[in-house]
C-alpha cells in the first residue's frame, strides 16, 4: 500500500518525500552508460526514461530527444545520470504462482529488492526464481507509454491497450529516431 500511495503521488505530481531534482539527460552518452530502446513497431526507437527526467517515477518508453541513460550493474538496472542514482523496481505480486499479466516498473532511489536484470546479448531481461516466465525478455508498453514486465508469452493474447516489445541497449554517441 505504501508503494501504491507513493506511485499515486508520483502520478498526480504530489510532493514525494524524496528530494531529487529533474535534470535533462545529456544528449551524448556518458562513459559507462547505455541507451535502452525498443526496436519494433509501435515503439520503434522509443527510449527508456522517466518524465520528468532523472527523478523517481514510472518507467516509460518515449522520444529519443529525452532518452535516459542506464546500465545493468550487479543485477540492478541503474540510472547513474540521476543524483542520487535511480534503480528500476519491479512490482512484486502477492500470488507469484499466478501473477498478473503485467508487473509495473518504476525508478526509486534504493535498489530493487525483487528480481535481477541482465543483458542477453543486447536485450534487457528480468527474472526472479519465484515467478516462472516463458520469456524473460518479454515486456509490454501500455497506456501512457508505461513499461511493464510481461509475465506471459511474447506476442500471445496481448492485453488490450498494450504492445509487445523487447528492449535493447544501444551505445552510439547519440540516441536517434
Ligand atoms: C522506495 O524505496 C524505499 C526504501 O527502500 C521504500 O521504502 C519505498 O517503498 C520505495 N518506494 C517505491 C515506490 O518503490
Amino acid at each position: 500500500m505504501v508503494k501504491l500511495l507513493f506511485l499515486a503521488a508520483l502520478l498526480t505530481g504530489a510532493p514525494s518525500t524524496i528530494a531529487q531534482t529533474s535534470v535533462p539527460t545529456p544528449r551524448e552518452l556518458q562513459t559507462g552508460n547505455l541507451w535502452i530502446r525498443a526496436v519494433a513497431s509501435p515503439n520503434y526507437h522509443k527510449y527508456l526514461q522517466t518524465k520528468p527526467a532523472n527523478v523517481p517515477g514510472i518507467a516509460i518508453l518515449d522520444s529519443y530527444t529525452t532518452a535516459g541513460q542506464f546500465n545493468i550493474v550487479d543485477g540492478q538496472l541503474v540510472n547513474k545520470v540521476a543524483n542520487p542514482p535511480l534503480y528500476m523496481w519491479v512490482e512484486e505480486p502477492a500470488d507469484k504462482a499466478n501473477p498478473p499479466r503485467t508487473l509495473s516498473t518504476w525508478f526509486n532511489t534504493t535498489k530493487n529488492p525483487f528480481g535481477t536484470f541482465n543483458f542477453q546479448g543486447d536485450t534487457v531481461a528480468w527474472s526472479v526464481p519465484s515467478v516462472k516466465r516463458q520469456n524473460t525478455a518479454a515486456w509490454l508498453v501500455c497506456k501512457n507509454q508505461q513499461l511493464f514486465i510481461n509475465t506471459g508469452a511474447y506476442a500471445y493474447q496481448t492485453p488490450s491497450g498494450c504492445a509487445d516489445q523487447t528492449i535493447h541497449y544501444y551505445n552510439d554517441k547519440t540516441a536517434n529516431n
